[in-house]
């Protein structure tokens, strides 16, 4: 992986920090792992095992920490985390899904809701911890199929299981702000700044997970099927995975360096004039690779999920200074490559992305890449 701690990203606040990384053998965890690494971090993943074959993680080999444990399991969580001694902990492990949800809602609330707060009783117990990011969704906001985005003040819901067990996360993860974390007693009797970070659909290389749409694309593809697409309409922030993680990255900076004001819900999302169909995303998809065909095929019994959403991200712009560095036709062209090579030489460009995405931000003048 490129090193890159001479490049003082995020104003170097990484370097030699320790991270407690939930989730690291999932498609967005894995990509951070590598981040962190590449700054100069020293970091500790805990998550069950990889949940795909392949794994992004595997494939990899970082050279960070990794323990393989249920955040249900208190005891060792606690333990790892205590035992560890994290400055800081990117919380990402959970039930991800919205289909499995259904199937498994048992499994989604409990993980979600209540690995989240022993999570958060671990970091309370443990002395070290002074910086919290929970990672939760856009599909916390009761979807009201509108057409603009939503804003961080909008009410939160959830018709699914996986969006209703986000948001029950995130109304406990707020009593925790109010009580034991509470930001007028920030520095008196505990030091823990925690923020919410609540992003779109992310796309990217090294995402093999069941029922989302590039993973599912590929595997059809290789197969020479057409995929099948039950919502062509479906509007979502699509993204590159790199865009949220700056944005996690750019607000675990403030939080570590002490901004109380910052420890509150963010949103981080495409410009909106760049959110698309599912259907724009398979053309532009096929525009780079032409075994990519699909068909259209809406089930009589289709599960809710959501139509339209969209995403307003004004106040991380304003409040943060955070935007998108691609588009979303930039991202999605690094995806396809990246499963392309792949499949072509079995190569992982992972680090090649993650290095054009830190040139791109300087040269395009992101605040956290100056
Ligand atoms: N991928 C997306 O498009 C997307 C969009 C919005 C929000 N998110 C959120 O981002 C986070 C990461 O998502 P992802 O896409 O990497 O998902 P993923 O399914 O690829 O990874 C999930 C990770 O959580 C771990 N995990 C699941 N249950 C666990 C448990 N009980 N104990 C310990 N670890 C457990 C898995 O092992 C894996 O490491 C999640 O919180 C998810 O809700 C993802």
């Amino acid at each position: 992986m490129e090193n890159l701690v001479n490049k003082k990203l995020f104003s170097g606040v990484y370097e030699g920090k320790k991270v407690f990384l939930t989730g690291h053998t999932g498609f967005k965890g894995s990509w951070m792992m590598a981040w962190l690494e590449a700054m100069g971090a020293e970091v500790c993943g805990f998550s069950l095992e990889a949940p795909t074959t392949p794994n992004h993680l595997e494939l990899l080999k970082l050279k960070g920490k990794s323990i393989i444990g249920d955040i249900r399991d208190r005891e060792l969580l606690s333990k790892s985390i205590a035992e560890f001694k994290p400055d800081i902990i990117f919380h990402m492990a959970a039930q991800a899904l919205v289909r499995l949800s259904y199937e498994e809602p048992h499994e989604t609330f409990d993980t979600n809701v209540l690995g989240s707060l022993n999570v958060y009783e671990a970091a309370r117990n443990c002395d070290s911890v002074r910086t919290i990011i929970t990672i939760t969704t856009d599909k916390v906001y009761e979807n009201n199929e509108w057409v603009w985005g939503y804003r961080e003040s909008d009410r939160l819901g959830g018709k699914d299981p996986y969006s209703a067990s986000k948001a029950a996360m995130e109304l406990m993860t707020s009593s925790y702000r109010n009580s034991f974390f509470n930001l007028e007693k920030y520095g008196d009797s505990h030091k823990v700044l925690l923020g919410v970070v609540r992003a779109g659909n992310v796309i990217g290389g090294g995402d093999w997970a069941k029922d989302r749409l590039i993973p599912d694309i590929i595997k059809a593809s290789l197969e020479g099927n057409p995929v099948s697409i039950r919502s062509p309409k479906a509007v979502r922030p699509w993204q590159h995975v790199l865009e949220p993680l700056s944005g996690y990255l750019l607000l675990g900076q403030k939080l570590i360096e002490g901004g109380v004001k910052f420890a509150k819900a963010y949103n981080f999302g495409p410009l909106v004039q760049e959110e698309m169909t599912v259907q724009q995303v398979l053309e532009e998809l096929k525009s780079h690779w032409e075994a990519i065909d699909y068909k259209i095929e809406v089930p009589k019994d289709m599960l809710h999920e959501a139509g339209l959403l969209k995403l307003d991200c004004t106040m991380a712009k304003v409040e943060l200074d955070w935007s998108p560095v691609w588009t979303t036709q930039e991202g999605l062209k690094k995806t396809i490559n990246w499963y392309k090579d792949f499949n072509n030489s079995n190569s992982v460009m992972t680090a090649d992305d993650l290095k054009t995405y830190v040139s791109d931000a300087i040269e395009r003048k992101k605040s956290w890449a100056e």
